[in-house]
């Protein structure tokens, strides 16, 4: 696999953090240690992978090779460090210890009980941690999921340890003798074809417990972990060298738009990490989808029908194109809710304050005419300025996501005394890979007193930016 070259804007971020939204009912950890937080650079890496799923044993060459050492080197001694994915940059640290995940918590003053998702580089990485003990504190960690050697002898080699890699053989074999395929036994069948079709990329599967994974993962509660085999081959390569699980939530400061630059990362996190690896601006732009096809939320009437938690990279109609169980789908809120899900925050963004930069954000839910759209906007511009508001960040959409007719983009008219600063993106997936980024740029660089966006129509990857959208205006949602 070859490391895409992307195009990475240098950004001057100068606001200051917005305050953390709080609630009684968690606890927000804020004392971390004082890092002079370096980036390493990792546009010029060829990374080459021994195999698409089963073992992530991987070689780098380029100039740009230096990241791996110091990640392997940070991450194994459970310190966090940004990573560039597919999706967004995640603040890592190793999901098999309980001060480690920790960390994570307090470096972005993230509520407690908001589980995180666990990364692994190979299904083999991933079926291991079903035969680890309980981690004790201290404990060396093991080396876990591919043949790459690991640090200071740690890996030595071996892809995990022997009586791990002889209880997998013996879980194939019981496996075989029962009928089944004898492959991936650990993992729950309705799993399977997702795996092979979309990982590794944009999607987090909710999976049973392993008893390594400390209760820190999970927020303090629940029996299940969300797993994520991320595609980049940064975050890829970077798992692989150190042998770990990672855990891994967005690398912002909790509540602010998640970052898709590592400038981002540097701007909310500066200080409360020792390192970020900058691979250039993430290619989906909002985070994964988050799927259950395995808990109780994921059955009716004691028959499977998996959801989707939260809209991201991997779309509803993908997945509903697998076709048998997965015509089932329901996605959370749109068409089915749950009380229990409401009360707990295992459900991505429904209890906290989600992508917010500190200027409020107006979001214009498309009707039929896109013309009606970009009116309801000027209206609202020429409403804002008479109320003394002096400069408006705009983003406008040229194309209409839901006929792909080409669509020029709306013209607006600035209100005497009232600078509009307009950018446009060319439709649904132009607006998810940038929507972030321009929220951060409108707010910490031109300093907007308010943000207008034009919505796109929530099907196929309009679904996920709607979705942040929607979390970032709160309650200014304009049909
Ligand atoms: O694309 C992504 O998913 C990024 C990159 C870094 O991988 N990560 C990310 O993590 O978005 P985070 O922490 O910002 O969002 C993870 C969400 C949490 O809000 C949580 O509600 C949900 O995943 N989650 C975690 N564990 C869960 C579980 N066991 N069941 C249901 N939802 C879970
Ligand atoms: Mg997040």
């Amino acid at each position: 696999m070859v490391l895409a070259k992307t195009r990475f804007n240098r950004l001057l971020f100068l606001s200051q953090r917005s305050p953390f939204t709080t609630t009684s009912t968690m606890t927000i950890a804020t004392a971390t240690a004082h890092f002079a937080t370096r980036t390493l650079p990792a546009y010029n890496v060829e990374l080459t992978f021994s195999s698409t799923l089963d073992d992530g044993a991987f070689s780098a060459t380029g100039s740009d090779t230096q990241w791996i050492a110091e990640c392997c080197k940070e991450l194994r001694r459970n310190r966090c460090v940004g990573l560039p994915t597919e999706t967004v940059y995640g603040l890592a640290a190793n999901a098999l210890d309980a001060e480690a995940v920790s960390a994570i918590y307090a470096a972005k003053a993230r509520p407690s009980d908001n589980p995180l998702i666990v990364h692994v580089s190979s299904m083999r990485m991933l079926r291991a941690l079903y035969y680890l003990p309980p981690a004790s504190s201290g404990a060396t960690p093991p080396f876990l999921g591919t043949a790459n050697a690991g640090p200071e002898g740690a890996g030595a080699g071996l892809a995990e340890p022997v009586a791990v890699a002889s209880a997998m053989a013996d879980a194939e074999a019981r496996d075989r003798e029962q009928g089944g395929d004898g492959v991936w036994p650990e993992i729950p069948r309705a799993y399977h074809a997702v795996i092979r079709r979309f990982w590794p990329g944009p999607l987090t599967l909710v999976l049973p417990r392993p008893a390594c994974v400390p209760l820190a993962v999970l927020g303090g509660h629940g029996d299940t972990v969300a797993f994520r085999f991320p595609a980049h081959p940064v975050a890829r390569a970077a798992i692989s060298a150190c042998g770990l699980p990672l855990a891994a939530p967005s690398a912002n400061a909790s509540g602010r738009p998640s970052p898709t630059a590592a400038a981002h990362v540097m701007h909310d996190l500066s200080g409360r990490l020792p390192l970020i690896v900058d691979a250039g601006a993430c290619d989906v732009g909002v985070e994964s989808t988050v799927l259950d096809a395995y808990s109780a939320t994921a059955h009716v009437d004691g028959e499977l029908a998996p959801c989707i938690l939260r809209p991201g990279g991997v779309t509803y109609e993908d997945l509903r194109a697998l076709g048998g169980m997965w015509q089932r789908l329901r996605v959370y809120r749109r068409d089915f809710t749950s009380a229990a899900l409401e009360l707990a925050p295992t459900t991505p963004g429904m209890k906290y304050r989600h992508y917010a930069p500190t200027a409020p954000v107006h979001v214009f839910v498309p009707g039929p005419q896109s013309e009606a759209i970009s009116a309801r906007m000027q209206a609202q511009i020429d409403t804002l300025a008479l109320k003394g508001v002096r400069k408006v960040g705009v983003v406008a959409v040229a194309v209409a996501a839901a006929a792909g007719d080409d669509v020029p983009a709306p013209a607006f008219v600035a209100p005497a005394g009232c600078e509009l600063i307009v950018h446009c993106v060319g439709g649904a997936r132009e607006l998810a890979h940038s929507i972030f980024a321009l929220l951060r740029e409108l707010d910490e660089i031109e300093h907007v007193e308010a943000i207008l966006v034009q919505g796109v129509v929530d099907a196929n990857e309009g679904l996920a930016v709607m979705n942040r959208l929607t979390k970032a205006a709160s309650h200014h949602v304009l049909c």
